[in-house]
């Protein structure tokens, strides 16, 4: 049902788009929503935004919109440099706003926005906002896993903390380009480090805290951090995680690889473990409360490049290893400030929370550096959303009068008032129409516009969008993309498709919050987004577009599966389950999950003469939890004394896709298979 229903404020004509760059082409489709009166009254599953939220808004119209994306299109430089010129820089890019090759076909892939440019985002997210009058205003509300347990740092106290931290730093010979490790759980003592290395230079890599000892060795030994930042141990939900062993194991795993770390710095989180418990390695541990408030708490900045890095964030891609996906300063800093300001509508006395952690890109982008840059009231939560009762998570929007509220799809109970919500983010997977309308109508009380925002670790900030205020909605659409962004979707052959279509979601053109190379591996960067189809980056989802131009993500097209908003590579579970010295071959494929979007489902082949029982399929999954972490765990362990393979000896996962979603008639051609007699075995052996 179509509700809050503004015929004054959306349905008015438009100007002709005919005039509009190529990149916007597509948006003509829009003209039918705009213009027609009559096809809103037909299309019942428009969502309007009220007449009073977009009399607010900053982008309160669809021809306001199409206003800026046209010349966020036509005169990117223009358009860019506008807006970074509401940032400190300490001396402007020089000579060109940007350049770029994206096209693989005439050489190296490279991006560049406001080279030249000598800035520092620490400086844009504090100092800046501090001389502008918020020293007082809170940066950040904690929120503990105990209900009751919580503290706040204004901009200034957290300007200070960062300052004390950045000194240390330096004092321990942490130089500009040199990569920390921070392996912290949501403390704030985590946007803490972040905006440390960012003052000083250093290029922060977080780690997600449930990845295992195993997955954090391997990033250690990528990228060979001066330090590690960790904590002894975190409460999460009613359970304890010894994080400090976790960081022990990986540290004597990355010493079998010949890469020692010097310094290991532990935050003593005395909710959760006491130091004495602590296992301590002399002349390498250090305690923050002991070191860090000891320091000055005013730092100088070390002023960058805006091409020099910021951070490294290891991302699953489709072949076993992680790729350590790069950001730089400039651009991304310009991005993550304009999409959190526009994508939510962002005011200055908006309070917002963002669950995301920040060992993930929403964190990085959406909890810590958009909104600080915009000087916002930013919630950090410590524990889990369903702890100690479903309710949790609207108790805290309730408990800070949360105004915007982001989150995966995956969440959800109702029964509180959550009469501060203004507007409402989803990320990470699909949103179906029934999900979407739930938040709608349930959390939103009919009332809070929902950005739906599709991006990626890659893509640095939101790509396609609502513009909350401007669109009217379609329940499970990220509708249109956000400025300076040219989404095409093409046909397996790379030929770019017009008008209502499907295919593979390519981007042309760069933005300013791009990544700019995987580390320390250029070719595999070039290879994964830009050979697939050359002129484009590629970013592994489909999609399709309707004939009015909005456009519905429909998951990735390749081996990497979004579980509860996180990624993951099925290469990388197959990888963690052959490991275990009874698997001899395993093929994960992604099937649909009410609660988690989507789940893992392993088929696995075991060792000759190893019979299947519930102690091994327990083993298996355990292997998974300590090669990678227990969010990778398989939620179905499917034994496959055979499985399907081609007669080359490929694995076709599109008919193991089918077994496991029970679509048994949909199975397709099975006879070119070496042994078809496989499909019906595993069919049989579905549901032990
Ligand atoms: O498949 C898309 C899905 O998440 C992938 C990116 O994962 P990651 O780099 O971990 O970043 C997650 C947070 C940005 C995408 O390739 N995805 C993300 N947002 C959406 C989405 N799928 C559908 N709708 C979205 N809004």
């Amino acid at each position: 049902t179509r509700k809050n229903i503004s015929t004054s404020n959306h349905l008015r004509h438009v100007e002709s788009m005919a005039s509009l760059p190529s990149g916007a082409g597509k948006i003509s489709h829009l003209n039918a929503v705009i213009l027609g009166e009559a096809l809103a009254s037909e299309e019942d599953d428009l969502v309007f935004p009220s007449d009073d939220f977009s009399r607010q808004a900053l982008v309160p119209s669809p021809d306001k919109y199409l206003e800026m994306y046209k010349r966020s299109i036509e005169d990117p430089a223009g358009f860019w440099s506008d807006i970074a010129s509401e940032f400190y820089w300490k001396e402007k890019w020089a000579p060109d706003v940007y350049s770029e090759n994206m096209d693989v076909r005439k050489g190296n892939i490279k991006i560049e926005w406001f080279k030249g440019g000598i800035t520092n985002i620490c400086y844009n997210c504090l100092d800046r906002n501090i001389e502008a009058g918020s020293g007082s205003k809170i940066a950040i509300y904690w929120e503990g896993n105990e209900p009751g347990c919580d503290s706040s740092l204004t901009y200034s106290q957290l300007r200070d903390k960062v300052c004390q931290l950045a000194n240390y730093l330096l004092k321990i010979g942490v130089e500009k380009g040199d990569s920390v490790i921070i392996y912290l759980p949501m403390l704030m003592e985590l946007p803490i480090a972040m905006l440390a290395c960012a003052r000083i230079g250093a290029v922060h890599s977080v780690v997600f805290a449930g990845f295992s000892s195993e997955s954090l060795a391997q990033r250690i030994v990528d990228c060979k951090p001066k330090l590690v930042i960790t904590c002894n141990a975190v409460r999460r939900g009613s359970k304890v995680i010894q994080l400090k062993d976790i960081v022990d194991a990986a540290l004597r795993e990355s010493n079998n690889y010949g890469i020692s770390v010097d310094v290991c710095l532990v935050y003593e989180n005395t909710s959760a473990m006491k130091r004495e418990e602590t296992k301590w390695q002399k002349g390498r541990d250090v305690w923050w409360q002991d070191v860090i408030p000891t320091y000055p708490t005013t730092c100088a900045v070390r002023w960058v490049d805006a091409e020099d890095p910021l951070f490294l964030l290891y991302t699953s891609g489709s072949t076993g290893k992680p790729k350590g996906v790069l950001h730089t300063t400039g651009g991304y800093m310009v991005y993550t400030a304009t999409t959190f300001k526009y994508a939510f509508d962002y005011k200055s006395s908006d309070i917002y929370w963002c669950t995301a952690d920040c060992g993930w890109i929403t964190g990085h982008s959406y909890v810590t550096y958009g909104p600080m840059l915009n000087g916002a009231t930013v919630i950090i939560y410590e524990g889990a959303p369903n702890y100690p009762n479903a309710g949790r998570c609207w108790d805290i929007v309730d408990k800070y009068k949360v105004t915007i509220f982001y989150t995966a799809p995956t969440l959800y109970v109702t029964h509180y008032s959550r009469k501060s919500l203004r507007i409402l983010g989803s990320v990470g997977e699909p949103i179906n129409p029934s999900a979407w309308r739930w938040f709608f109508n349930v959390v939103g009380d009919s009332r809070c516009p929902i950005s739906d925002t599709w991006w990626q670790t890659e893509t640095g900030g939101f790509m396609i969008t609502p513009l909350p205020g401007a669109w009217p909605q379609k329940p499970g659409s990220a509708t249109f993309p956000f400025f300076g962004v040219q989404p095409v979707i093409v046909d397996e052959k790379g030929v770019e498709i017009e008008g209502e279509c499907s295919g593979y979601l390519c981007v042309k053109g760069s933005w300013p919050g791009a990544f700019r190379t995987l580390y320390g591996d250029h070719e595999r960067y070039e290879t994964t987004y830009f050979k697939a189809f050359p002129g484009y980056y590629f970013s592994g989802d489909g999609c399709s577009r309707d004939k009015d131009g909005y456009h519905w993500l429909t998951g990735r097209v390749d081996d990497v599966i979004n579980v509860s908003g996180h990624r993951i590579g099925t290469a990388e579970i197959e990888s963690a389950l052959v490991s275990h010295s009874q698997c001899a071959e395993a093929a994960v494929v992604g099937v649909e999950h009410e609660v988690k979007g989507q789940g893992i489902y392993a088929f696995v082949t075991l060792v000759e003469g190893v019979p299947y029982s519930e102690d091994v399929r327990k083993s298996l999954i355990l292997a998974v939890r300590n090669q990678i972490g227990a969010f990778a765990a398989p939620e179905k362990i499917h034994w496959a004394p055979g499985l399907p393979k081609t007669r080359s000896g490929k694995i076709m996962r599109r008919i193991l896709r089918k077994i496991a979603s029970k679509q048994l008639d949909e199975l397709g051609d099975t006879s070119t298979l070496a042994d078809p007699a496989v499909v019906d075995q595993l069919i049989a052996l579905g549901d032990c």
